[in-house]
């Protein structure tokens, strides 16, 4: 069977590559299908597809073990094909996942403007923390996010392990599961954690270096108590201890510090918890001491799956960017952006729009899994959606949609062609982005959108959608970033 699928997957390479030449039309990334596109998004919502996508329906896990002993591969799967969705259409589905993304981006841009006023180590309670986060944001969006991860991933914890999805998240550390008793948990598709179940259940003393890590702690009994808020007003509390993290359905890892929540309010409705993908010292990949980790982000709308890989090589002939960290805050993964062409034409945009402000810990581009629509510095995005719109004088526009604002009417055509659009990095390697990764379908009647959104913020941040078919690899060991489109 595996043998077969290898055969398969290399003979798909070469058919492909034999089909480019007689047809180079379909293989050009500026080549965006309108009929099949459109043609999915109404598949999500007919009635036959019930079966396709029914909510918290069973997906495959339990892959096989990775070969080598050093690597470790979790399945990741879009949260539609776990979850479904109550949305009546591909419409309403956009718009709850645009506004989902404003509470995502606002929360990020939060805890950042915290940590440079330097109120974050405060023992601050998730009430104080939210009215610091007001006086800061004006309104918060409270409790409203329902998941900001787009993503979750099968994961066992404790052992016997208890097999729940947990969304991913590189943009913070600090692991956490709901947790019997439960003071406050929301609901959740899978039983809740119960930690007397679990022989490998350790309560961290106070004075460990987990427990020092954190945030915001508190010691009761000398048992570590952790909290994280995220900004949004949600936040989780509970006890922090070490534990079994199972994936693969066989791979365990022993000894994770994760938080015990007992008190679980706002976000990530659905899943169980959290894998926290960040750079600080408690995220997952800082505690196996990972050198590398990438994960390949399928179709939202699709029910394939894909992994979440640790300690394997980028593919080859990756596009790498210097990745950067910022004193002030080690979470965020930084990217070296130094422009953006459209067309094949670099935009006269000034390379330290993007840079990150060593000395206040400001500006800079991250690259984010939880984000769906990459965010520019306004100046940034307005150069680049002049020029693409320079470029599709010949399509119809339409209006716009929630944060976008370059919209056209395509339900006339059966497939059109767009100006390409590259990202360049400051070592001069150049990532061209597929069509299907910045015009995206916002209803089932033809309707689509230029993907990125402007923002006023000094921070930007590359999106899942962006970010979509290609494997993503942070080379943490080499300080890089590596893109491999076509690799999930
Ligand atoms: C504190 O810990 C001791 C020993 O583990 C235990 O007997 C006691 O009940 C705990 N007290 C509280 C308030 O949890
Ligand atoms: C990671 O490295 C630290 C410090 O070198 C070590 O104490 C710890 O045991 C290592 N963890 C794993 C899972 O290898
Ligand atoms: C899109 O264009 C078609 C004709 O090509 C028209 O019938 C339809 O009403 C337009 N849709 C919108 C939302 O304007």
């Amino acid at each position: 069977m595996e043998k077969f699928a290898v055969f398969f997957a290399f003979f798909s390479v070469f058919a492909a590559s034999a089909l480019s030449r007689t047809l180079p039309i379909s293989s050009n990334p500026n080549f965006l299908d309108v009929s099949a596109t459109i043609s999915k998004t109404q598949g999500l919502f007919s009635h036959n597809s019930k079966s396709v996508l029914p909510s918290m329906r069973e997906v495959h896990h339990g892959r096989p073990a990775v070969s080598s002993h050093s690597a470790l591969s979790f399945d990741l799967h879009p949260r539609l094909s776990v979850r479904g969705t109550s949305e009546k259409n591909y419409k309403t589905l956009t718009l709850a996942r645009l506004a989902r993304d404003s509470a995502r981006v606002k929360a990020i841009q939060t805890r950042l403007d915290l940590v440079r006023l330097g109120i974050v180590k405060a023992d601050l309670t998730p009430l104080e923390a939210e009215v610091e986060t007001e006086k800061l944001e004006g309104p918060v969006i409270s409790g409203t996010s329902q998941g900001s991860g787009e993503y979750f991933s099968r994961v066992g914890v404790g052992n016997p392990p208890t097999q729940a999805y947990m969304v991913l998240d590189t943009g913070s550390d600090v692991n956490w599961v709901q947790c019997a008793p439960c003071a406050d948990c929301y609901q959740q598709a899978d039983p809740i954690f119960d930690p007397g179940l679990s022989s490998t259940f350790t309560p961290l003393t106070c004075d460990t270096q987990q427990c020092r890590s954190l945030d915001v702690s508190e010691c009761r009994n000398d048992t570590c108590l952790y909290e994280v808020s995220y900004g949004d007003g949600s936040y989780t509390v509970g006890d922090f201890v070490t534990e079994t993290v199972t994936f693969g359905g066989s791979q365990a890892v022993d000894n994770i510090a994760i938080g015990c929540g007992h008190t679980n309010e706002g976000l990530f409705v659905g899943a169980a918890g959290l894998i926290g993908l960040g750079g600080g010292k408690l995220s997952f990949p800082s505690q196996i001491n990972a050198t590398s980790f990438s994960y390949c982000l399928v179709d939202r709308d699709s029910d394939s799956a894909s992994t979440l890989d640790f300690n394997a090589a980028a593919p080859p002939g990756a596009v790498t960017a210097p990745l950067v960290r910022n004193s002030k805050l080690d979470t965020f993964y930084y990217l070296d952006l130094s422009g953006i062409s459209v067309s094949g034409e670099l935009l006269p945009i000034s390379p330290s729009t993007f840079k990150l402000n060593e000395d206040s810990g400001n500006g800079g581009v991250i690259v984010d899994s939880g984000t769906a629509v990459t965010r520019l510095q306004t100046e940034a995005y307005n150069a680049m959606r002049d020029a693409f719109k320079r470029g599709t004088g010949h399509l119809p526009a339409a209006d716009g949609v929630a944060l976008f604002d370059t919209c056209y009417n395509l339900s006339s055509k059966k497939s059109v062609e767009v100006p390409t659009v590259s990202f360049h990095f400051s070592n001069g390697k150049e990532l061209g982005l597929p069509a299907k990764n910045y015009m995206i379908p916002v209803d089932s009647s033809g309707t689509f959108c230029f993907a990125f959104a402007p923002t006023s913020s000094a921070l930007g941040i590359i999106g899942n959608v962006q970010q979509q078919g290609t494997r993503v690899s942070y080379d943490l060991a080499n300080s890089l970033i590596a893109f491999s489109p076509n690799k999930c």
